[in-house]
């Protein structure tokens, strides 16, 4: 059986295109529909309440598209409100937080796990409260990192500024002796290489996106619920300025992306 409605897949804007192009190498007959809340980005620093009703409005957004499943693609939501919206709306949801978690616990060697993430989600303790109920000998030490999503907003990922606040984020953590670090938020794949030359070689970098877009694929497999034929289509939305998008995702995604279309109603 083939299901050829598009995934939907939201984020706070730029981060969700770390996990498209998981969805697009590991799922590549599927349609997204992608949404970026980029007029209310960034999430790390919302309340649960704030964040609750975002993803409330988004989900209902991609449900009127039509969309057969929904990916978290941003870690604040996976951590605070995808536990809620799930009790609400009778669609699969995706989120990063069990994926990465599991992934991470399967590279440790010294059992030793970092995780760089908003604010929301360190305090949520999401990650290390996953972590720790699959391996409770593994130690988790979070750090969060409020400046890394407003650099990729802003087309700062590879200037001074945006280096030397990643040295100040990972020093606690490379003093710490980890040799797992999870990038626990999807714009952070787009600092890997910079965090790569900080952290060493002898630090893993763990993308949960590449572990959850595998579980999806498995689940919707499943379910007898992917899709098959030809090249799918794409639809981008934003709530910001979809030419802002536009211009920096173009700089940041190895695809050719369809232009956003903005949802001038907060959707
Ligand atoms: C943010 O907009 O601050 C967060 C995105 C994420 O957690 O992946």
């Amino acid at each position: 059986m083939n299901d050829n409605r598009p995934l939907g897949l939201f984020d706070s804007g730029l981060g969700g295109l770390t996990v498209f192009e998981q969805v697009v190498r590991i799922l590549p007959a599927e349609p997204v529909v992608y949404f970026g809340d980029t007029a209310n980005v960034p999430y790390g620093g919302r309340t649960v309440k704030e964040l609750v009703e975002l993803g409330d409005r988004i989900v209902r957004f991609l449900l009127d598209r039509k969309v057969k499943a929904v990916i978290f693609a941003c870690n604040t939501s996976s951590s605070v409100s995808i536990h809620i919206l799930r009790q609400k709306y009778p669609v699969p949801m995706f989120g990063l937080v069990e994926p990465g978690a599991r992934m991470a616990v399967g590279v440790t060697k010294v059992k030793r796990i970092g995780i760089l993430a908003t604010e929301a989600t360190v305090r949520s303790g999401s990650y290390p409260a996953a972590i720790t109920a699959l391996d409770p000998e593994v130690r988790v030490f979070s750090q969060a990192a409020p400046l890394l999503v407003p650099f990729v907003e802003t087309g700062k990922v590879e200037t001074p500024e945006a280096a030397a606040a990643l040295q100040e984020y990972l020093e606690p953590l490379k003093a710490a002796g980890i040799d797992t670090l999870i990038l626990g938020c999807t714009h952070y794949p787009f600092f890997a290489p910079a965090i790569s030359r900080i952290l060493g070689p002898e630090v893993t970098l763990v993308d949960p996106a590449v572990a959850m877009v595998r579980e999806v694929k498995e689940e919707l497999g499943k379910r007898g619920m992917l899709a098959s034929g030809g090249r799918p289509r794409h639809e981008f939305y934003v709530s910001g300025n979809p030419h802002e998008f536009d211009l920096l995702a173009k700089r940041l995604s190895p695809w050719q992306l369809p232009p956003a279309v903005q949802v001038k109603e907060q959707p």
